[in-house]
């Protein structure tokens, strides 16, 4: 059972739904999934018991929705060799085909709604180049450093661990230009007046943001934490 303080990221692993709701309510299950129920209450000024009993309510209702097809309880089974394949496979080449996809989208939009909303899409425009630019030289640093050598070595040495420690940060810094743009856009809502390439490019923007939140929860919190806790045996 849950309750004030349990973790964020404990939450995720019982109910995997969950994300939905904590995407909505703007609680960070992937880089700040350590924070309990209370602290994260206090953070946004609301009482922790109030939260905790809507956190409950879906929870429940989730019980009822038919899962999405996350595949988190599948993940966690996994080897670590087949965790890096499917990170690479269901995740890094999906995310790289949604930033190739979105790139010229959003500068279309850019281009034709500019006189109206110009100086959220110039920011929008920025801040998914900040992302673009991050995320793709992250995967490669996991494809070709990290990863590799994690599975090269199974008892972490501090040096794979510091390298390790190096991804976790990269992926708050991915966090916090994906938060910009959640508070930007009011979680890409698109305007009256978007036509449907606004909306065709928001929805693609939403996907990627999800995805990055689902990939970043099985490094840090299921992959990352597997493989350092198998150094302390
Ligand atoms: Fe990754
Ligand atoms: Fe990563």
């Amino acid at each position: 059972m849950i309750n004030t303080n349990t973790k964020i990221e404990d939450i995720v692993k019982l109910d995997n739904a969950i994300m939905d709701f904590f995407n909505k309510e703007k609680i960070d299950f992937c880089c700040n999934g350590h924070m309990t129920i209370e602290e994260v209450a206090g953070e946004k000024n609301i009482s922790p018991q109030d939260l905790l009993e809507k956190i409950e309510k879906n929870m429940d209702a989730n019980n009822f929705r038919e899962k999405e097809g996350l595949d988190l309880e599948k993940f966690k089974d996994l080897s670590l060799k087949e965790m890096v394949a499917s990170l690479i496979v269901d995740h890094h080449n999906k995310e790289r085909d949604l930033l190739f996809e979105i790139d010229p989208l959003l500068n279309k939009i850019l281009s034709v709604h500019y006189n109206h909303h110009g100086k959220e899409l110039m920011k929008l425009h920025s801040l998914f180049a900040d992302l673009k630019k991050e995320l793709e030289e992250h995967f490669v640093k996991e494809e070709e450093v990290t990863f590799p050598l994690m599975l090269k070595n199974e008892n972490p040495s501090p040096e794979i661990i510091k390298k390790v420690e190096d991804l976790e940060v990269d992926h708050e810094k991915a966090g916090s230009i994906i938060k910009e743009m959640i508070d930007l856009t009011s979680w890409f809502k698109v305007p009256e007046d978007g036509c449907n390439t606004y909306e065709y490019t928001f929805n693609l923007l939403e996907k990627l943001v999800k995805d990055v939140f689902v990939h970043i929860f099985k490094e840090n919190s299921i992959m990352f934490e597997k493989y350092i806790e198998s150094e302390e045996k």
